[in-house]
């Protein structure tokens, strides 16, 4: 941390008047659609641990993201993620488009959201996720489905007394759903040193028909697998029903081409394929009792606390190997690798044999201790989805990184102030909220400012003004159109006489779609050239404002970046470095919105 040194005053003075500069630069490079492009001063935390967006028109607050390396390739689709975190106040559903820019963001399924995906179920597309309680390190909850109104389709649960975990949320091209669960029960743990009744946490996997909630199929990893066959260690856990050992950790289940279970354990470091017919081990890849003869050296076989294991096509696996645990248990494991990577294997099943495809190393050459994901594109491309550190990834097929975007600073990926359990592309989502765009006027400068949560179908607004009428019936006039930019987009108030306005939401074929609410337009004409010298006098004065401040809220300053914590009740936005510098933790400010009758 660059505040922890020992620093003289006329060095802070430096330090002050380096970072004052590097932020003024990075408000140049801001890029308008809601998105920072290439950003060193992000990176080193100028902007705050978790930097956001907020707007004028909607009360949302997404993050600001670094793209650290781009490729117009990466712009297709929509970025699904879930995120969470000490940084983050409200863990919300976020689908970013494809430049970075909000497209949806809902924090109302709280307290988690996990596993945010689009899937399609009966030929349907819908936002699919997980929402509960994540204390345990698994899920307690409920499966989530939206249509394209973002409207609750479906919520279901396993019928079950056992609870629904997060792991998993797959929905099977025959419309049911493969899940995971944990159960507490006890197991002799004699073979780990307990002496007594021991307990663990077992790993359950299901597949569950999604209309009913009936389990098809259920398989417990105790039935198959020894407990002393776990990396984890056992520590003091296992000895009552409280504290249940946590031997297996399944966190992912997929389907193969047979119609056979592929389930991936962390604490096993191994993958085992479970028979769909008779629910026996068919085999294990990796882990201590490997099947598999690997061609490749060993690189086929040496993944660790693995997360999101999926089966493509031609009998291959894709792997999100987080590796770096290796590092924060080193007294276990030899240590021979700390770079989280994404892999592709073949398995040749007859031969008993795996051999290394790709890898995708992390362009940081760092690891990632816990979750991620690897989504193999149709385009070929892969995308890596970093879990507790908040960014993702996006490489050609042969291993080559095309795009890396930041959620949060790099320097704060360790602390895990930001993350998303897994990180998903969706090539196609249509979004139609049931809402009205929404929309800020600021008076005093002119400017209307639109936003619609959700849409994915507007390319351009439309202006129209109207004058008060005695009757009923309003008739509005067409008076500026203007191309949809980013989430929000800034409209200059036209000229005239007149008392409402509102703004109309148009297609690529120039259909209407929705109407804001009519707003009264209570213009207070202000010649532009009046307005900028007042910008210019706010940027002189707030100057002076920070220098004289800011060394008196140093002290503020340092807390609230090394402790990571805001003062209870404050919520922390940084818009820029002003906010941490001003006031130590800035308030949330409640933008009027103006909806007058
Ligand atoms: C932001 O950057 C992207 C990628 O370079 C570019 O396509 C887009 O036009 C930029 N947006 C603005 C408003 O500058
Ligand atoms: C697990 O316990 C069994 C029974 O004591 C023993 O045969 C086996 O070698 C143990 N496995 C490991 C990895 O220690
Ligand atoms: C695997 O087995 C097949 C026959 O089933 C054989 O043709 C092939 O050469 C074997 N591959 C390797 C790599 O041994
Ligand atoms: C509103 O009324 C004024 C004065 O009658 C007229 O000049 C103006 O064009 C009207 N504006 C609209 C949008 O109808």
């Amino acid at each position: 941390m660059p505040w922890s040194f020992a620093c003289p005053s006329s060095c802070q003075m430096l330090v002050l008047v380096a970072f004052t500069l590097l932020s003024a630069l990075v408000e140049g490079t801001r890029n308008l659609s809601g998105a920072s492009w290439g950003s060193t001063a992000y990176e080193w935390g100028l902007l705050g641990r978790y930097p956001q967006q907020s707007f004028k028109s909607a009360p949302l607050h997404p993050p600001l993201t670094n793209t650290v390396q781009w490729d117009e390739q990466c712009a297709q689709g929509y970025t699904l993620l879930s995120l969470r975190g000490t940084a983050v106040s409200e863990p919300a559903a976020i689908m970013l488009g494809g430049h970075g820019e909000l497209v949806w963001m809902d924090e109302s399924f709280g307290p988690y959201v996990m596993n945010l995906k689009v899937q399609k179920y009966k030929g349907e597309q819908y936002l699919t996720f997980w929402s509960g309680d994540i204390s345990l390190g698994f899920g307690l909850g409920t499966y989530y489905m939206l249509d394209s109104h973002y409207q609750v389709f479906k919520q279901f649960s396993a019928a079950s007394t056992l609870e629904n975990d997060f792991h998993e949320y797959a929905i099977t091209t025959d419309n049911t759903a493969l899940l995971t669960s944990y159960d507490t029960v006890a197991r002799d743990l004699s073979t780990l040193g307990v002496e007594g009744q021991g307990w663990i946490y077992d790993s359950l996997f299901r597949e569950v028909d999604i209309e009913t909630g009936e389990i098809i199929f259920e398989w417990r990893a105790s039935d198959h697998f020894a407990v002393n066959d776990t990396y984890y260690p056992i520590d003091a856990a296992g000895r009552s029903p409280e504290a249940p050992f946590d031997f297996f950790h399944i966190n992912s289940v997929d389907k193969d081409i047979n119609g056979d279970y592929i389930v991936s354990s962390r604490f096993m470091h191994s993958i085992a394929c479970i028979s769909a017919r008779t629910g026996k081990l068919l085999w294990t890849l990796g882990g201590r009792n490997n099947d598999f003869e690997d061609l490749s050296d060993g690189y086929a076989t040496d993944f660790a606390w693995q997360h999101h294991v999926s089966v493509q096509d031609d009998n291959r696996l894709s792997i999100f190997d987080n590796t770096r645990y290796r590092k924060w248990h080193e007294e276990l494991l030899e240590s021979n690798g700390e770079i989280s990577r994404g892999l592709l294997v073949q398995l040749d099943t007859d031969n008993m044999t795996v051999e290394l495809v790709q890898e995708y190393m992390n362009p940081g050459a760092r690891g990632s201790p816990q979750q991620g994901s690897m989504q193999v594109l149709n385009s070929g491309n892969v995308l890596l989805g970093w879990g507790y550190h908040a960014g993702f990834t996006e490489y050609s097929s042969d291993g080559a990184v095309l795009c890396d975007i930041h959620i949060n600073p790099a320097m704060f990926f360790p602390f895990g102030f930001v993350h998303s359990y897994r990180a998903f592309r969706a090539a196609t989502w249509i979004g139609r909220p049931n809402t009205q765009p929404d929309i800020y006027l600021d008076h005093e400068d002119g400017y209307a400012f639109v936003s619609w949560n959700g849409a994915t179908e507007v390319t351009g607004w439309k202006l129209q003004t109207a004058n008060a009428t005695s009757g009923d019936k309003i008739v509005f006039t067409d008076a500026v159109n203007t191309n949809k930019d980013g989430f929000e987009t800034k409209i200059e108030m036209p000229d005239g006489d007149y008392g409402f306005l509102r703004i109309i939401a148009v297609d690529k074929a120039g259909n209407v779609l929705a109407s804001s609410k009519t707003v009264a337009a209570n213009k207070i004409s202000v010649p532009a050239a009046s307005r900028k010298w007042k910008y210019a006098v706010v940027a002189l004065m707030f100057w002076i404002v920070c220098f004289v401040t800011g060394f008196a809220n140093q002290k503020g300053l340092r807390a609230l970046i090394q402790t990571g914590q805001q003062k209870a009740g404050s919520r922390f936005r940084s818009r820029g470095w002003k906010d941490i510098w001003i006031s130590g933790s800035a308030k949330s400010e409640e933008e009027e919105r103006l909806y007058p009758s």
